[in-house]
C-alpha cells in the first residue's frame, strides 16, 4: 500500500457509526512526541468545550506525571483522596472509576496524573500486555460517558503506548517548527505500528496546527504547506493561535472560556470542539 493510501486509510474521515453496547464513549489520546507543542492546553480547553458547549459527558486523564491537568484546572477542581492512577495501572483487575472525580464544570470529570506515573512507565515494561493495561482499567468509564480525552506526555514511551492502544482515535498537536513535524512523522509511525503489530484499528482524527504566530510567517507557511503536502486529509481545519490568554488561563488554573470568553484562543478551541465532535460521528453538523 502507497504512503498516500496508509494515510488516508488512518485518517478515517467523516462520522463514524455509534459503537453499539456498553463501550459507548469515543476515547481521543492528544499525543505528540515533542514537548511545549500544546498538548495539555488542547486536551483541557478541548475536554471543557466538549463538556460545556456541545453537552457531552466529558472525562478528562492525564497520564503525564508532570501533573499540568490538574494545575491547569486547579480552580475548578479538587483532587480527591483513594488510589492513584498509577495504582490503577499497575493493580490487577481495578477500575479507573475508582478515581474519577467531578469537577464545578457540568459534565466535565478529572482523573489526576500523579508523581508515581515515571516509575510506573518502568515497570510496565515488563508486564505481560503492557500496552493494553490502560485500556483494561476503562470498560467502565466508557460505559459512562460520551467522550474520554487522554492527555499525553511528551515522548512514545509505554504511557503513550497505553494511551494510544486504549483509545478510537488520536490528535496530534504541532506547533509550527522544524522539530515538530519530525515529531509528528514518528507518532503516526508508532500508530501503523499498533495497527499493525497489536491489531487495533487506531484512528488519527487530525492534526492539530498550534500556536500560530502571523509575525512569524515565513515559517509558518513552510510548515504548514509540509504538513499539507504530507497528510492532507489528516489535517484539522482550526488552526490555534498564539494567544497569550492561553497561558494565562492555565497559570489561574482555569479554562481560557473563563478569562476570556471572545479571545482567539477561546474561539478557536470552541471551533475545535466543533470539528472533534464532527469528526467523531457525536455532532451531525458543524
Ligand atoms: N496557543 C498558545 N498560545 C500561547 N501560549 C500557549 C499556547 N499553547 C500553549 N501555550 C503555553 O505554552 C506552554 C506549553 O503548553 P502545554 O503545556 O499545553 O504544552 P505540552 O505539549 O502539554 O507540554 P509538555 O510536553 O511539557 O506536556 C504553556 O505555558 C502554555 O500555557
Ligand atoms: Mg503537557
Amino acid at each position: 500500500m502507497s504512503l498516500s493510501d496508509r494515510i488516508l486509510k488512518m485518517a478515517g474521515l467523516g462520522p463514524s457509526p455509534s459503537p453499539s453496547g456498553p463501550a459507548r464513549a469515543r476515547v481521543l489520546a492528544v499525543a505528540a512526541q515533542k514537548g511545549g507543542v500544546g498538548k495539555t492546553t488542547t486536551a483541557v480547553n478541548l475536554a471543557v468545550a466538549l463538556a460545556r458547549f456541545q453537552n457531552l459527558r466529558t472525562l478528562l486523564i492525564d497520564l503525564d506525571g508532570q501533573g499540568h491537568v490538574a494545575t491547569s484546572l486547579a480552580a475548578v477542581f479538587q483532587d480527591g483522596t483513594g488510589p492513584s492512577l498509577s495504582d490503577i495501572l499497575l493493580g490487577h483487575g481495578r477500575d479507573l472509576t475508582e478515581i474519577v472525580h467531578p469537577t464545578r464544570i457540568e459534565n466535565l470529570y478529572l482523573t489526576p496524573s500523579d508523581k508515581g506515573l515515571a516509575a510506573a512507565e518502568g515497570i510496565l515494561s515488563g508486564r505481560i500486555g503492557k500496552e493494553f493495561l490502560l485500556r483494561g482499567t476503562l470498560k467502565q468509564a466508557r460505559a459512562g460517558f460520551d467522550v474520554i480525552v487522554l492527555d499525553c506526555p511528551p515522548n512514545l514511551g509505554n504511557l503513550t503506548l497505553n494511551a494510544l492502544a486504549a483509545s478510537d482515535s488520536c490528535l496530534v498537536p504541532c506547533d509550527m517548527s522544524a522539530l515538530s513535524l519530525a515529531g509528528v512523522i514518528d507518532l503516526l509511525a508508532v500508530v501503523e505500528t499498533i495497527r499493525d503489530r497489536l491489531g487495533h484499528d487506531l484512528g488519527v482524527l487530525g492534526i492539530l496546527p498550534t500556536r500560530i504566530d502571523r509575525r512569524n510567517s515565513r515559517v509558518t507557511r513552510h510548515v504548514m504547506d509540509e504538513l499539507a503536502a504530507l497528510y492532507g486529509p489528516m489535517l484539522m481545519d482550526t488552526r490555534i493561535p498564539v494567544n497569550s490568554a492561553l497561558a494565562r488561563a492555565q497559570m489561574a488554573g482555569v479554562p481560557v472560556f473563563d478569562l476570556d470568553a471572545s479571545g482567539t484562543g477561546a474561539n478557536a478551541y470552541r471551533d475545535l470542539a466543533d470539528e472533534v465532535a464532527f469528526r467523531m460521528g457525536l455532532a451531525a453538523t458543524r
